[in-house]
């Protein structure tokens, strides 16, 4: 019982912590300065018509830009770009 509600108060002290409340992709987005180039070359869905597009493009920015994400990394902010800019229907 006990140990229970300690996992409960730990549990409910991490989803409510500030940095839960960030998508990760926002996180790893903004730290790689993407919109030095993209505040004047916005994000989108004419170039960038479906997600998978969307996923490859983030691909090319990040070999580009040696910002070394991973693949998981890659999707992250590819999600975090489609929630806020493009809302495409993931596949
Ligand atoms: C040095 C400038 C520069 C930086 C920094 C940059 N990009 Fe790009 N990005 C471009 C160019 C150039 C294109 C392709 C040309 C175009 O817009 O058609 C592009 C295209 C894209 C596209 C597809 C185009 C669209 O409008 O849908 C996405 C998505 C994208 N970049 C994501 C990123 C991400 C994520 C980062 C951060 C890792 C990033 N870019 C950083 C220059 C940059």
């Amino acid at each position: 019982m006990k140990k229970s509600l300690t996992a409960f108060f730990v549990l409910t002290a991490v989803m409510a912590s500030p940095a839960m409340a960030e998508m990760p992709g926002k996180v790893l987005h903004d730290d790689a300065n993407c919109m030095k180039c993209h505040t004047d070359n916005p994000y989108s869905t004419k170039k960038t018509p479906t997600y998978p597009k969307l996923v490859k493009a983030v691909q090319f920015c990040n070999d580009n830009l040696n910002a070394g994400w991973f693949e998981d990394e890659v999707e992250q902010v590819a999600d975090y770009l489609n929630q806020t800019y493009y809302k495409h229907p993931k596949p």
